[in-house]
């Protein structure tokens, strides 16, 4: 294994998967299929720490009924993709949510390890109702069945990055979502 510093090659130089106007568009057509979906209720979403952040902040602002925000952080399998399988709870919700409408929203659904932990852990929490919103879905990968109720866009078996999603920590801020190159990644 290399312990050289790593190069991060520029996002400009990775092939676009998604304009930032084809996700404004799936966003905003999420946003108003939840306020209809939710019609006259309040909402609870709960993003996932950090990659769901930037989708979180734009689908809280195309939903047009009444909503609050927690957060949740979950250890992530870092730089590589091989999932250990194993997850942990770094930082719970603040807010009790018992007998409250939750979504849980994350930036992307790939084996489902982290969202059926968190799903089961939320259920503890006895919402009156508990749905997952997740920008993408890479139905591929997944080692334990769970969906997504809400999904901006299906992708196959490739690494991406921007709208909030990172590799190594980089790219999280770039507006819209890219193949990041294979052969640069220490999958
Ligand atoms: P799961 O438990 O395998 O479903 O893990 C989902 C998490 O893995 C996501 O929340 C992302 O943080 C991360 N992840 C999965 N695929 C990608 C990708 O292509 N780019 C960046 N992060 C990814
Ligand atoms: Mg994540």
């Amino acid at each position: 294994m290399s312990i050289s510093t790593p190069t991060f090659p520029p996002a400009s130089s990775m092939e676009v998967l998604f304009t930032k106007e084809q996700i404004a568009e799936r966003t905003r057509a999420i946003g108003a299929q939840i306020t209809a979906d939710y019609a006259g209720q309040s909402i609870v979403l709960i993003g996932v720490l950090k990659g769901a952040a930037i989708f979180l902040a734009d689908l809280a602002r195309a939903i047009q009924v009444d909503n609050t925000f927690d957060f949740v952080a979950v250890s992530s399998y870092g730089r590589a993709r091989v999932t250990s399988g194993a997850v942990k709870l770094i930082k719970d919700i603040d807010n009790p949510i018992e007998g409250k409408h939750v979504i849980i929203v994350e930036d992307i659904l790939d084996t489902g390890l982290t969202l059926s932990y968190l799903r089961g852990l939320m259920l503890q929490h006895k919402p009156a109702s508990l749905k997952i919103a997740s920008c993408l879905d890479k139905p591929e990968r997944r080692l334990v069945p769970i969906e997504a109720d809400y999904v901006a866009f299906k992708i196959p078996n490739q690494f991406v990055i921007g709208y909030g999603m990172d590799y190594a920590e980089r790219y999280r801020g770039v507006e819209d979502i890219r193949l990041f190159p294979e052969e640069t990644a220490n999958l």
